[in-house]
């Protein structure tokens, strides 16, 4: 009997050890974007390429790829290595509708990590803010306004007698308020502040960077570039295991080959299935059903957000359907539109298909048309009908 409330005290020990040790070592399978590099899994390779380059810094660094193959988790494990000031801004959630709101709001991030003394002739600088409010600004507020550029430049020169790494998630959104001139800008004038610029829409963060347009503010500009790629079959089969270990728990050889061919290589849709199964102790089969329905409608909804910006949403619809169904080449592609939607131009079909390319739905490789993510093929599969 005396063995009882000992087995008790040693099973909860057991699982106190357990929780401690899962909350205390790396985390694979956790869901947000990563910020250590314990936990972010085999990019060394790319995360160390990254440091480099932030600590030379200057210069502009490019981080492209499809959604969820990492980008965020590289940029923010970096940036907390890189033992600098930085500010990072995910473009798509920045609280501005122009350019001067967009500034104003960068301004106030970037004070948040200058030194004070630095901060101090900022604020004596910007002209309008009385020497007082300067003052009481130290006490925390952060009550100023970037009125124009000059205001804005005035925070980039101080900032730019110290180090500075500037940061920007998802940043072909900032094409809408000619934000890549004040790159440039950065670029030319102020050798101690670092752009970084990632984006999951290629084709439109090329554009903002002016490949091939001489009139572009960024065009001629070297940049490094960083590309992470969806993870090969041994890659994700070590990486399920390695996480799965973190939880003391076993997956089999079959399970990670149907992950593998459900969910192709991305990371994202591998971490959440890692996810169900490690944190909220769900079956393989119910695993890969989340994330089957959950990533194909968050795929789809991406896809609709693009869609509610065309006028011709239903082309788009039919032709991304077509792709769905294997019609991969230009010919095919176009003789399947013309016999079931009626007359459609070389020019007009050309520009679906490079708007498509662009914005990271469909890639193109070997004169081949692919839906890029498998849970965006489920998500068009289930919302578009013929
Ligand atoms: N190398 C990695 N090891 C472990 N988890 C990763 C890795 N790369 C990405 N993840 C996970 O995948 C998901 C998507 O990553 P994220 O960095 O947001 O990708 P992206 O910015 O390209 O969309 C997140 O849950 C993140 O934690
Ligand atoms: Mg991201």
């Amino acid at each position: 009997m005396a063995s009882y409330p000992l087995e008790v005290t040693s099973c909860v020990a057991e699982v106190i050890f357990i929780s401690l040790s899962i909350y205390l070592v790396c985390m694979l399978f956790d869901k947000r974007p990563k910020s250590k590099r314990k936990d972010l899994f085999g990019e060394d390779y790319l995360l160390d390429s990254l440091l480099k380059q932030l600590n030379k810094k200057s210069g502009l660094i490019v981080i492209k790829g499809l959604r969820r193959t990492g980008k965020t988790s590289i940029l923010k494990v970096a940036l907390e290595e890189s033992n600098m000031p930085y500010v990072l801004i995910d473009v798509r959630y920045a609280p501005y509708t122009d350019r001067r709101q967009f500034l104003d709001f960068l301004a106030k991030e970037i004070i948040k990590v200058l030194d004070k003394d630095i901060v101090s002739k900022i604020i004596k600088k910007i002209s309008r803010v009385s020497l007082s409010l300067g003052k009481e600004y130290f006490k925390g507020s952060l009550d100023f306004d970037i009125k124009d550029d000059s205001d804005f430049l005035t925070v980039l020169r101080e900032a730019n007698k110290k180090n500075l790494i500037l940061a920007f998630d998802e940043a072909q959104y900032l094409s809408g308020i000619n934000f890549d001139m004040i790159i440039a800008g950065i670029y030319d004038n102020f050798p101690n502040i670092g752009v970084v610029l990632t984006g999951s829409e290629i084709g439109l963060l090329e554009d903002f960077l002016g490949k091939g347009n001489d009139k572009a503010p960024l065009y001629g500009r070297l940049y490094f570039e960083l590309k992470p790629e969806r993870f090969d079959p041994e890659r994700t089969f070590a990486f399920l295991e390695a996480g799965f270990k973190q939880y003391n728990q076993k997956i089999s050889k079959e399970e990670i080959n149907q992950v593998i061919e459900e969910f192709d290589g991305v990371v994202g849709w591998h971490t959440y299935y890692g996810y169900l199964r490690c944190d909220e102790n769900k079956n393989h089969l119910n695993a890969l059903k989340i994330v089957a329905e959950i990533g194909s409608r968050t795929a789809y909804e991406e896809f609709e957000r693009f869609l509610n910006t065309k006028k011709s949403r239903e082309r788009y619809q039919k032709l991304m359907k077509l792709i769905m169904l294997g019609k991969s080449n230009w010919s095919q592609i176009k003789k399947e539109m013309l016999l079931r939607f009626g007359k459609i131009s070389d020019s007009q079909l050309s520009k679906y298909l490079k708007d498509l390319l662009y914005h990271g739905f469909v890639e193109k490789s070997n004169e081949k048309y692919l839906i890029t993510d498998p849970l965006l093929i489920k998500g068009i599969e289930q919302n578009i009908k013929f």
